[in-house]
């Protein structure tokens, strides 16, 4: 079985589910609120511990209600929680507004996540175990460098998803296998705004990257080769999000599982495909047997 250590945030996802988002003073009458657990990095361990893959999830929740809830959410699909931390504090929370189109807005409200700014031994030596490391942007950068570093040192494969987009050090970029942005985020990394065209400028810096497209599907772009695009499969979306992160850990288990690159990024499509047809962000990532069968 593929072994996954995730470093990343998990959030509280407060949502509100509404026609059309409201604009810059506005209000609007929302249609239903709910509260779904989250965080790029505890949605993308549960999309790959429902894939197939042993996951290690690392992090930290709050010592509120809601830190009982994430860590309760992350073993219910079989994530190890026992090197994620609780914190003094509030967990993590995001603020979300789902339209009816399934789009998304959403405001991230770090709370304990943001007490993740160094790892410890038992951290380091779950990275430099696993097969793979998935990374994101929503804990302290410098916790992000250090996972990077472990995993890079012991030749653990890493894929960063470079969400909420940053300006991305050289000593991370050095350590990252696999690059994983969306397309908005490929734009603000590169300074170029067609997909191709910023996949040829991020292969400057790491080996692979797939540009996520939404609904177009991916392109993929290896060193040494022609950008590819990969469809998606026609759906019509509910709610989008988690849909990149159930990719992210979709994608892990598939590489990790030695399959290649074309049949990993259709199973990731697959995957995506499934969880924006349902609310939610972990509550909407599927399991192995429903992405077979797509
Ligand atoms: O990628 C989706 C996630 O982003 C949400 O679950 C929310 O918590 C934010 O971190």
């Amino acid at each position: 079985m593929t072994g996954i250590a995730v470093l990343g945030s998990t959030n509280m996802d407060l949502v509100a589910y509404v026609a059309r988002a409201p604009g810059r003073g506005e209000t609007v009458t929302g249609r239903e609120f709910r509260t779904i657990p989250g965080g790029k990095g505890a949605n993308q361990a549960v999309a790959a511990a429902r894939a197939g893959a042993e996951v290690v999830m690392i992090g930290a929740v709050g010592d509120d209600a809601y830190g009982v809830t994430l860590r309760a959410g992350l073993e219910h699909s079989g994530v190890r929680t026992d090197l994620l931390r609780t914190a003094q504090g509030p967990s993590g929370t995001a603020h979300i507004v789902v339209d009816d189109e399934g789009g998304n807005a959403i405001v991230v409200i770090p709370g304990a996540n943001a007490t993740m700014t160094t790892l410890g031994p038992g951290e380091t030596a779950a990275i430099a175990a696993a097969d793979l490391l998935l990374l994101q942007l929503e804990l302290p950068l410098p916790a992000v460098v250090e996972g990077a570093q472990a995993a890079r040192a012991q030749g653990v494969r890493t894929i960063l998803t470079p969400s909420p987009v940053q300006l991305l050090p050289d000593e991370l970029l050095d350590c990252v296998g696999v690059l994983v942005p969306n397309e908005h985020e490929a734009a603000a990394l590169t300074g170029v705004g067609d997909p191709r065209a910023a996949a040829a400028v991020l292969l400057r810096h790491v080996p692979e990257v797939v540009i996520t497209l939404g609904a177009r599907g991916c392109l993929y772009a290896g060193r040494g080769g022609e950008p590819v695009l990969f469809p998606a499969p026609e759906v019509t979306a509910v709610d989008t999000t988690g849909a990149g992160d159930t990719f992210v850990g979709t994608l892990a288990v598939a590489l990790g599982e030695g399959r290649p690159v074309p049949e990993a990024l259709a199973w990731a499509s697959s995957a995506a495909a499934l969880c924006v047809q349902r609310p939610g962000a972990s509550t909407s990532m599927p399991y192995r047997g429903e992405i077979d069968a797509v």
